[in-house]
This record gives C-alpha cells, structure tokens and sequence, in this order.
C-alpha cells in the first residue's frame, strides 16, 4: 500500500469516528459547509513531489502538514493531512482548494477569520483549527521560498 493510499484510509478512519462524535456531540454547532467539507474532504495526502512542505503544531496536540507545487509564482497544487478534529479536516480541505490558483502572496495574506467565513462559521473553541491550516500553509510557502533562494528543489516560478 502507497503512503498516499495508508494516509487516506487513516484520514477516512479519522472521519468516521468525527462523524460519530459530532453527531451524538452537538451537531448544530457546525455549518453544514463545514459538516460537509469534512465528510468528504478534498486533497488529502502527502504530495511526493512537492515545492514545498509545512507543519504546525496545536497547543490541543493536533498537527497539520501542508504540501504546495509552485508554477510561475502561482500554487498549482496544495494537498494536507491531519490527525486533528473534524473541524481541522474542514479547514485543511477548503483551504487548500481555496489556495489553488492564488499568487503566493496572495496565500501567505488569507488570515485564519477568511478560512472561517469561507466554512460559513466554527464553533469558538474550534476556531484555532484553522489557525493551524494556515500557519501549516505558510510554512509550506516559506519552505518553497526557502528551497528557490538555495537553488534547490527545483522549484520553477
Ligand atoms: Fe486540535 Fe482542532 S486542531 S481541536
């Protein structure tokens, strides 16, 4: 089994035990953007050839990592994997097709609220999971950043 494939049965596994939660848990608490961003998300796993790699770590313990590729200065391809919340795989899953097409400037501008509004809302004590997806995200860019200015990677912008 590819990495790829073992990171999306263990997202699907993930998934599964949220939809459990967040229904017996206080479903209403949740947009229906989000309920359905994060039962069927888009753009999971790891990227083998990515420009550029991000994590970040909550204070909750949940990571998210972020992969960007990177074609004339613009994010042609964004992908993501969490072992977070529901709420985290919502905003891991609208942020990275959000990100396609968006200028790397444009991308490292989008601040955790427009992740928020672009979900239709979060639950207060879940807002910091979209923290996490963009600080995930800016990590990748810098590190795409970081590789063009070392000469490495080959990324081409
Ligand atoms: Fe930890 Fe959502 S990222 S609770």
């Amino acid at each position: 089994m590819t990495d790829e494939n073992s990171m999306k049965d263990e997202l699907d596994e993930l998934v599964e035990n949220m939809i459990r939660i967040m229904e017996t848990e206080d479903a209403k608490a949740y947009s229906e953007d989000v309920i359905s961003e994060f039962r069927n998300p888009s753009n999971v796993g790891r990227m083998a050839d990515a420009d550029g790699e991000g994590v970040a770590d909550g204070l909750c313990k949940d990571t998210m990592e972020m992969w960007v590729k990177v074609r004339d200065g613009l994010i042609v391809d964004c992908t993501f994997f969490t072992d977070g919340c529901g709420a985290t795989i919502a905003c891991g899953s609208r942020l990275t097709r959000f990100v396609k097409g968006l200028s790397t400037d444009e991308a490292m501008r989008v601040r955790p609220r427009d992740l928020v509004s672009l979900l239709n809302g979060l639950p207060p004590d879940h807002e910091h999971c979209a923290a996490l997806a963009i600080i995930a995200l800016k990590n990748a860019l810098r590190d795409c950043e970081a590789r063009r200015s070392a000469g490495a990677g080959g990324v081409r912008r």
